[in-house]
């Protein structure tokens, strides 16, 4: 039996895919590489010495999609794949909806034709919008504030409806907080197109020379220092909780998780870290706040510790110095 990873090739499915076959698991994965790249499969093969079945597929073509069920014994999904740029969603909310939602639309049906009933869904803590308090709980009240994050709560609600029409699903909705750092090989991070919106890749780059500062984006928030703070968790933490979250998975219905660490660190934080643990200097500059933003977004993670028996053991300093160490080896 495999477990067919969507979005495999991604910055957050590659790092799993590592983390599962190194558990033993036989993996397939299915990606139209719009975000991501095919060599990234090498990288998975040198690190693991197993060369998973890569099918270069797009989730809106459902004869793509049944191809892979039809050639492959998939008795579980992990489900990755999808858009996640907040800014670009709100320029380009019709394809958001599209990609995110009918993309997972066909492989749910896809999964359902054939006896394929478990599935981990990669949710985000943007399904929280703005809290009233932290740290987050799972039963915190929904909300969002951009199109990415309403395709992620409108999937999530597809599927507690799914389960509740047929009892042979299991579903694991893992909302995870702000994953940064990269595997220690520097073979696999995560290299966004463009300008990067999120802070650890910008950071990176300002570091390496190809951006000239880092906006630091408001300096009068009601925290410690002002700065924006936030549940930074090690990608490869994020990769052990999915493979604990197969656990509840032998429970039918929805199983709800946060993935953090439960600390909420500050940018000034990150900048600090990271110019103390790579020995580099960060120039930045303090700017406007950016529409949308909240002051503190930290997470509850003890469900996913009593209930999985996970917990994310790596520090800030490791996020730092994972995250140097694949950039310079871009
Ligand atoms: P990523 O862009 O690196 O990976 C997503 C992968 O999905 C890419 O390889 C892309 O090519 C693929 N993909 C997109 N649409 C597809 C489609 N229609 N068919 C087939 N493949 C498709 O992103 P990531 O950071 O690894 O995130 C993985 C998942 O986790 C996403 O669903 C994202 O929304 C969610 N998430 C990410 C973060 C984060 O900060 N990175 C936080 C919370 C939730
Ligand atoms: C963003 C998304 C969120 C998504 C998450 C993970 C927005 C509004 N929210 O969250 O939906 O789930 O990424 O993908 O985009 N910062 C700077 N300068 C920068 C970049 C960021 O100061 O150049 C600050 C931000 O203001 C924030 C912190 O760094 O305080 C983290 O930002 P980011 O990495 O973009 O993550 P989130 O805002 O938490």
């Amino acid at each position: 039996m495999a477990v067919l990873v969507t979005g495999g090739t991604g910055y957050i499915g590659s790092h799993t895919c590592v983390e599962f076959i190194q558990k033993g698991q036989e993996l397939v994965i299915l990606d139209n590489l719009c975000n991501s790249k095919a060599e990234v499969v090498d990288h998975i093969e040198t690190l693991t010495g197993i060369r998973p079945r890569f099918y270069k597929a797009d989730l809106l073509d459902i004869d793509a999609v049944k191809k892979v069920f039809d050639e492959n014994d998939i008795d579980t999904v992990i489900h990755f794949a999808g858009l996640k740029a907040v800014g670009e969603s709100v320029a380009k909310p019709l394809e958001y909806y599209t990609n995110n939602i009918v993309g997972t639309l066909n492989l749910l049906s896809e999964m359902r034709k054939h006896n394929c009933f478990n599935l981990i869904f990669s949710s985000s803590a943007t399904v929280y919008g703005k809290p009233k308090t932290v740290p987050i709980k799972e039963d915190f009240e929904l909300t969002t504030t951009n199109p990415y994050g309403t395709t992620k709560l409108y999937i999530e609600q597809i599927l507690k409806d799914l389960c509740v029409s047929d009892n042979r699903f299991s579903v694991v909705l893992l909302r995870y907080f702000n994953p940064i750092g990269a595997h220690e090989s520097g073979l696999l991070g995560d290299n966004p197109n463009g300008i990067p919106n999120n802070l650890m890749p910008y950071v990176t780059r300002v570091a390496k020379g190809i951006l000239p500062h880092l906006n630091v984006f408001g300096n009068d928030y009601d925290t410690p220092d002002g700065t924006g703070v936030r549940d930074y968790i090690h990608v490869l933490d994020l990769a052990s909780g999915h493979y604990a979250a197969l656990k509840a998975l032998s429970e039918r219905g929805v199983h709800i998780y946060n993935l953090g660490t439960g600390n909420g660190y500050s940018v000034l934080d990150i900048i600090n870290a990271f110019e103390r643990v790579n020995d580099v200097k960060i120039p930045y500059q303090i700017a406007e706040r950016r529409p949308g933003d909240i002051a503190e977004c930290y997470a509850d993670a003890s469900k996913a510790e009593f209930e999985l028996g996970w917990k994310a053991i790596r520090s800030l300093d490791d996020m730092c110095a994972s995250a140097w160490n694949f950039e310079k080896n871009l």
